[in-house]
């Protein structure tokens, strides 16, 4: 099935230049806007967060607020969304060019949409997969938890959805080979949700590196323990339940859900996983990365 077949404005959802972005009147988010984002000033010190939605955006969203926690503490107490904010979402009146640098930003866009500046390759990307059922799965939940998308039928409809690039963020397969097959355009340290669920330190370490921070063992061992998945679902500024209640809706999901690897096989049927691995075999075949679909694969 493909995108087109969904109205291109439906699911309060809309398409623009190859990817589809939520209908959000809380913030600045329009075409014009997202045409406008190629000439966002860059500035060399920069960080962005890129992510396709679901793979594990608002955990590394937190370690890289608290990497740079000490440079900031009147940003301390901010809720993660407002101290990192999405790129393509500029909250109403959330002026980024008046904002301390370094600067830290999130986003899900494809890297064709992305600020033209971060080409000169001194600002810095930081791109994080996880194995495309999962994020499948997580968004199936994630869609009930936010009240502005649709809730899902059943497990059909978001394979469909899925499969045809008609879910936030826009096609899975175009996004990952993007950012991939054009990563020597960037200033790029790629991640990948698995291994940050595998050794989450090292991840944190590799993270630091990238971006030129020394911090102190004791200082990164404290990070590790905050953001673990126990600690993060406690911790409100980190978890986005403080999302006002006319955006979710946190009796129906979590957004900190389960947080593990091959959830997928507790809801995919096997014609459904089968369904998809079709799909996956034909557009990711000689695709250089490779997933990590089961827990068990990392305790070998
Ligand atoms: P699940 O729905 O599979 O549990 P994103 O932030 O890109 O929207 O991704 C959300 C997913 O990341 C959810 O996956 C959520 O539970 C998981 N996640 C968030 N924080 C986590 C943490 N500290 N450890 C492990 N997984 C986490």
């Amino acid at each position: 099935m493909a995108q087109q077949e969904y109205k291109p404005h439906s699911d309060n959802l809309f398409a623009h230049k190859g990817c589809v972005f939520l209908q959000d009147e809380y913030s600045e988010l329009t075409q014009e806007y997202i045409d406008n984002l190629e000439h966002f000033e860059i500035r060399d010190d920069d960080i962005f967060l890129v992510t396709f939605p679901k793979s594990g955006t608002v955990w590394t969203q937190r370690i890289i607020i608290l990497i740079y926690e000490e440079d900031f503490p009147e940003m301390k107490d901010m809720a993660s969304y407002r101290r990192m904010p999405w790129l393509e979402y500029p909250a109403k009146g959330d002026k980024y060019n008046t904002r301390r640098s370094p600067r830290l930003f999130s986003s899900h866009l494809p890297q064709h949409l992305m600020p033209r500046g971060l080409l000169k390759k001194k600002a810095k990307v930081v791109y994080v997969t996880r194995n495309p059922k999962d994020v499948m799965v997580s968004y199936f939940h994630f869609a009930k938890f936010m009240k502005k998308l649709k809730k899902p039928k059943n497990f059909d409809e978001t394979l469909d959805k899925f499969l045809s690039g008609w879910v936030l963020g826009g096609c899975w397969f175009d996004h990952v080979r993007g950012w991939n097959t054009n990563q020597d355009k960037f200033n790029i340290l790629f991640l990948s949700y698995e291994e940050m669920i595998k050794d989450l330190r090292s991840v944190v370490v590799r993270l630091c590196k990238f971006v030129g921070k020394n911090l102190t063992d004791a200082a990164i061992d404290s990070i590790v323990e905050k953001v673990t998945f126990d600690n993060m679902k406690n911790d409100n500024k980190a978890n986005y339940e403080v999302l006002p209640d006319n955006v979710k809706d946190n009796t129906k999901c979590k957004f900190m859900r389960k947080g593990t690897i091959g959830d997928w096989k507790n809801t995919m049927t096997v014609a459904q996983s089968e369904r998809f691995d079709k799909v996956y075999e034909e557009r990711m075949k000689d695709f250089p990365l490779k997933f990590i679909w089961d827990v068990t694969e990392i305790q070998k």
